[in-house]
């Protein structure tokens, strides 16, 4: 049987929700990971910045605009060293200023994925899958690409159902 990688980042905390900052016990992006493995099984892998962004959602915004300015590539708790014992891997993660938080390329780009099936799913407020599945495509060299998902981000707690349909159509 094919076996499935969620690898997912995500951030508690102050948000925007619907244009008012409001603070989420737990992760949009988050929710969705779950939903997926849910719907299809496999391992989660939640990535961690070793130095944690701002709770404070202003904060936040801007330093992740600086790290996406200077191409930075945080320091994370753990590393996934190989995802050789996979067939497919949904990378999943908010939209930031456009692109994924960069910990997300922190992690990938330290990847073989020769051979595997990719999907992206980006949560959002309002940019789609912005220039997230774009960037995956690129870093992810050898792979081949499922298609993408956006999920407003101030409904994932309501999006199991196209979360879960997306995810089995998928693999
Ligand atoms: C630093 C930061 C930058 C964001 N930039 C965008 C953006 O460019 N476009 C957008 O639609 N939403 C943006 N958002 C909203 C998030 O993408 C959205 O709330 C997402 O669902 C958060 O996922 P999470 O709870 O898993 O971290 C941003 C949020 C933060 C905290």
């Amino acid at each position: 049987m094919a076996k499935n990688l969620i690898i997912y980042y995500s951030r508690k905390g102050e948000n925007s929700v619907n244009g008012s900052v409001e603070t989420l016990a737990k992760g949009n992006t988050e929710t969705c990971a779950e939903f997926i493995q849910k719907a299809v099984g496999g391992d989660l892998f939640q990535i961690e910045t070793v130095k944690e962004y701002a709770a404070d959602y202003y904060a936040c915004m801007d330093e992740a605009k600086a790290e996406m300015q200077q191409k930075a590539r945080p320091e994370l708790k753990k590393y996934l060293d190989s995802i050789d014992a996979y067939d497919n891997v949904f990378i999943c993660g908010p939209c930031w200023w456009g692109p994924f938080p960069m910990a997300i390329y922190s992690q990938i780009e330290r990847l073989d994925f020769h051979g595997k099936k990719v999907m992206t799913l980006v949560t959002h407020e309002s940019s789609g899958l912005g220039r997230c599945e774009r960037d995956v495509k690129r870093i992810c060299e050898g792979a081949t690409f499922g298609k993408g998902l956006a999920v407003h981000g101030a409904d994932a707690p309501r999006s199991e159902k196209a979360v879960s349909e997306w995810a089995k159509s998928q693999v």
